[in-house]
């Protein structure tokens, strides 16, 4: 199991990161639910009842009590609970929401999408540093509705982290929308999009979440990953991931994120400098 000094060193802070990715949520995702009290009241109930049969099963002692509501403290102060919830709780919210799809899987949109990202045409370099560290990464593909019809004009809006592990607009002294840009599909819905392999990325670990992943003998790790957006008019969004093989992580990711149908082919670029890859997006009718 790698440890939590592993070799990405943290120049964001979890608590920077945190506050980050709260205002965010706060800004973008926080709406009403309709949900009436019955439902209310089953959720809430059930949940509660799981935390009571824990406490009596492992017969929990006060002190440890008192060390979770510590915690739980902690873990607000920090802003974490964006993080902690889109690495623990995430994945079984996007099973539930995808199950009924035809089209491509999606997976988990986790704490770091910023809306409103340049736009581009069919190709497009993503916004990137001169000297941006990274393998040259070329990723092309077609977006088409379930029955194979190509999805011209239909957008694609990825982000992903540096080479060091780092979200833009997340962790200092990276510019904003850096690694991060929409793409829309030509007449074809093609697309080529040129950019740096993203890192593995350890979730930050000084903060709350950390506390526990450490208490807990766990790892910080997901494998290396690529997000998406695909969305065309007429069509449902699909928000998604897209992984490396041969990522130490592909097989333990602890945000449980990773799904075979997600797994890229990368081969050598022409010029040998890079890799290319290439995946098809296919839509679901609205
Ligand atoms: C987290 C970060 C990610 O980049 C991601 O894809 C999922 C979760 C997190 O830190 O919570
Ligand atoms: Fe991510």
């Amino acid at each position: 199991m790698t440890t939590m000094d592993g070799t990405a060193e943290q120049r964001a802070t979890a608590a920077a990161t945190g506050a980050s990715a709260t205002e965010r949520f706060r800004l973008d995702k926080a709406v009403a639910v309709d949900a009436s009290p019955e439902r209310v009241s089953r959720l809430a109930r059930e949940v509660l009842e799981a935390v009571h049969s824990t406490i009596r099963r492992h017969q929990v002692t006060y002190a440890e009590y008192d060390a979770l509501k510590s915690w739980l403290i902690q873990v607000g102060a920090d802003g974490e609970w964006p993080l902690f919830l889109d690495v623990f709780v995430e994945h079984a919210v996007e099973e539930v929401a995808g199950a009924t799809r035809e089209g491509s899987k999606g997976t988990i949109e986790g704490p770091f999408y910023a809306p409103g990202a340049p736009e581009f045409g069919a190709e497009a370099t993503l916004p990137m540093r001169p000297e941006e560290k990274g393998t040259p990464l070329t990723f092309h593909g077609q977006v088409k509705a379930v029955d194979g019809t190509p999805l011209a004009g239909s957008t694609i809006d990825i982000w992903h982290c540096d080479d060091e592990g780092y979200y833009a607009q997340f962790a200092p002294d990276i510019p904003q929308w850096n690694l991060r840009g929409r793409i829309t599909s030509d007449a074809t819905g093609h697309f080529s999009i040129y950019t740096i392999q993203p890192a593995p990325y350890q979730i930050p670990t000084d903060g709350a979440t950390g506390a526990l992943i450490r208490a807990a003998d766990w790892h910080a790790w997901r494998p290396a990953h690529l997000h998406l957006k695909v969305s065309a008019p007429g069509h449902q969004l699909i928000t998604t991931q897209l992984y490396f093989p041969g990522d130490p992580h592909n097989d333990d990711d602890i945000a449980a994120a990773v799904k075979p149908e997600l797994m890229l082919a990368p081969t050598p670029s022409a010029d040998g400098t890079g890799i290319d890859v290439e995946y098809d997006f296919v839509l679901d009718p609205a």
